[in-house]
């Protein structure tokens, strides 16, 4: 069997008398392809924030590809290879969609220090380059010269999505990829965006309320519920569990429901 990419192991995050994230023991392979499933305030974006460094873990440990990361500020994570997308698209919105990719390619390569990302030319060749590629991979070479403040949603999300993958992380989270896509888009989305991933043979983890999309891309299925992960299978097995049909998935209209409170 694979070693682990990410090894976490009893973490938790108290904010006051509430514990957002309890007892989270899960271990994932390099490569393989996670999905994140629970109710709001279930704790999904609190386990990602402590991976990333956005949150200092309560107790606990994470360990990435065999290395000690629990409480790093969030650049030396980056720098070491883990990269993240937010809920809500993290893109300058005045900027063209090239001077966005290209921004985010030369930050990248920069050094993760404070000083690195002041002094690193935006316009390097290697950064052209790169952020020519990740247009092309993404499918949004079309929209080169476009405002980002003037894009289509959908766009908005491959666009935010490719520049969390600029300096070529080995594991990504996406927190809710989808979130505000039509059910119509959300599909064809989820095959730009995994197929872009797979060819730069990225581990990820992604949060999603849809659990068709689920049935769709995730090899593996992590429920949370009140802070802790309440199943951890297979999607079939995951979504067969009766205390995630209970607490998270229900019927099918209720999935739908979830996903368009998130629009
Ligand atoms: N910085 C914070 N300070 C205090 N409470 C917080 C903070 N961040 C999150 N929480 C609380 O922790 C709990 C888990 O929140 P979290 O954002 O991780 O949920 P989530 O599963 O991502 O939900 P959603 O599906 O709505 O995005 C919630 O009760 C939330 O209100
Ligand atoms: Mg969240």
């Amino acid at each position: 069997m694979n070693s682990p990419i990410l090894s976490v192991r009893n973490l938790g995050k108290r904010f006051g008398l509430l514990f957002a994230a309890r007892d989270i023991t899960v271990s994932i392979p390099v490569q393989q392809t996670v999905g994140v499933i629970g109710a709001n305030g279930a704790g999904k974006t609190t386990f990602i924030n402590m991976i990333t460094g956005h949150l200092r873990p309560t107790n606990g440990t994470i360990h990435f590809e065999g290395r000690d990361i629990t409480g790093l500020p969030c650049r030396q994570i980056k720098g070491m290879g883990i990269s993240r997308s937010f809920q809500v698209a993290q893109i300058f919105p005045s900027l063209t969609v090239f001077e966005n990719m290209c921004t985010a390619a030369a930050i990248g390569r920069a050094p993760h220090t404070f000083i690195g990302h002041v002094c690193t030319p935006l316009r390097s060749r290697e950064s052209v380059v790169e952020a020519e590629t990740l247009l092309e991979l993404f499918q949004i070479a079309p929209y080169r010269d476009r405002l980002a403040a003037t894009l289509p949603q959908g766009i908005r999300k491959l666009l935010d999505i490719g520049m969390a993958l600029a300096g070529s992380p080995r594991l990504l989270l996406l927190d809710e990829p989808t979130s505000g896509i039509s059910i119509e888009e959300k599909f064809s989305l989820m095959q730009v965006i995994m197929s872009a991933l797979n060819s730069r043979k990225c581990t990820v983890l992604f949060v999603e309320h849809d659990m068709d999309i689920i049935e769709g891309f995730a090899e593996r299925v992590l429920a949370f519920y009140d802070g802790t992960v309440i199943a951890d299978g297979t999607p079939a097995a995951t979504l067969a569990d009766p205390r995630v049909q209970t607490l998270i998935s229900g019927p099918k209209v209720r999935c739908a429901v979830g996903a368009a409170a998130h629009v």
